[in-house]
């Protein structure tokens, strides 16, 4: 059994797009992100600051747009169009979720898809679908690196994602798909979910329920990737894997916390460098 180690691979990706970024530099771009957060959820805070300091660490410029709680969507769509119209701003984040009185589809929806870095806009959700894309998914996107890291080839083999969000499951069935997995979508609603997972030889699990995926569930050998962030009866953070019971099954597998959460950030830069690529017309 080997861990994958999401730290290690999120910082080699990282440096590569810092010499990237070097080299952009001297041809005078300097990719820019902007970051939208509405309120104040603490979780939400975090990222915020994680997303700032990892566009520092590559030598991104990053401008953080903190706005009350009491915003109104007429203000907050005025931002993103002003943010929109920006040269030295290349991608905009606006941090969900947003506080309930706010629209996120509506945000999503104004944001130019040529800025949309995380992927969420329907035009960019659908180059993806079709493979004629400049953005991938980051969260999806940073699950591919990690498999990628160990060297196991996707193709012809057996993946069952569980879960089927518009920012995890379903994006990250296609690019599994691309690289011609059989994919296999699993849900609330699936029946004899251990029969299915028992059969994959790669499994993504990205449900948001603590340690749900249990060893019997798992074959001999498997790829297991765990998206979850979430916290056992002790507060401790977890994932939706049972570590210690499925980890000696499995070929690879990542840990929580170190696994897919820092690959998430490293692919967010990657995006904001296609964007100053694609917008510069530079080859990205
Ligand atoms: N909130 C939790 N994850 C994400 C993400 O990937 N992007 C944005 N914009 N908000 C989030």
């Amino acid at each position: 059994m080997n861990i994958i180690d999401g730290k290690a691979v999120s910082a080699a990706v990282r440096s590569r797009i810092a010499n990237e970024t070097a080299k952009l530099k001297n041809m005078g771009v300097t990719p820019g992100l902007a970051v939208i957060i509405v309120g104040n959820d603490s979780a939400s805070q975090v990222y915020v600051r994680n997303k700032e300091k990892a566009c520092a660490d590559v030598g991104f410029y990053s401008e953080k747009f903190a706005l009350p709680e009491n915003t109104t969507q007429a203000q907050l769509n005025a931002l993103v169009e002003s943010l929109n119209e920006r040269k030295d701003i290349n991608g905009i984040l606006c941090q969900l979720p947003l506080p309930p009185h706010l629209d996120d589809k509506a945000v999503i929806n104004l944001i130019r898809p040529d800025k949309d870095v995380d992927c969420f806009h329907p035009v960019n959700v659908g180059a993806v679908m079709i493979g004629d894309y400049n953005y991938l998914p980051c969260t999806p996107a940073g699950v591919m690196e990690l498999i990628h890291s160990t060297g196991v080839s996707v193709e012809s083999k057996k993946a069952v994602v569980i879960g089927r969000s518009n920012i995890v499951g379903k994006p990250m069935a296609m690019l599994l798909l691309h690289e011609n997995a059989t994919v296999e979508i699993a849900h609330s609603k699936t029946k004899n979910l251990a029969e299915i997972t028992k059969t994959a030889d790669i499994i993504v699990a990205a449900v948001g329920r603590a340690k749900f995926l249990k060893a019997d569930m798992v074959k001999d050998g498997a790829v297991v990737i765990d998206v979850g962030m979430n916290r056992d009866e002790n507060g401790k953070l977890c994932g939706d894997i049972d570590f210690s019971g499925v980890a000696p099954k499995c070929s690879y597998i990542t840990p929580v916390p170190g696994g897919v959460g820092p690959m998430t950030i490293a692919m967010l830069m990657q995006n904001t460098l296609s964007a100053a690529k694609v917008q510069n017309n530079l080859t990205k």
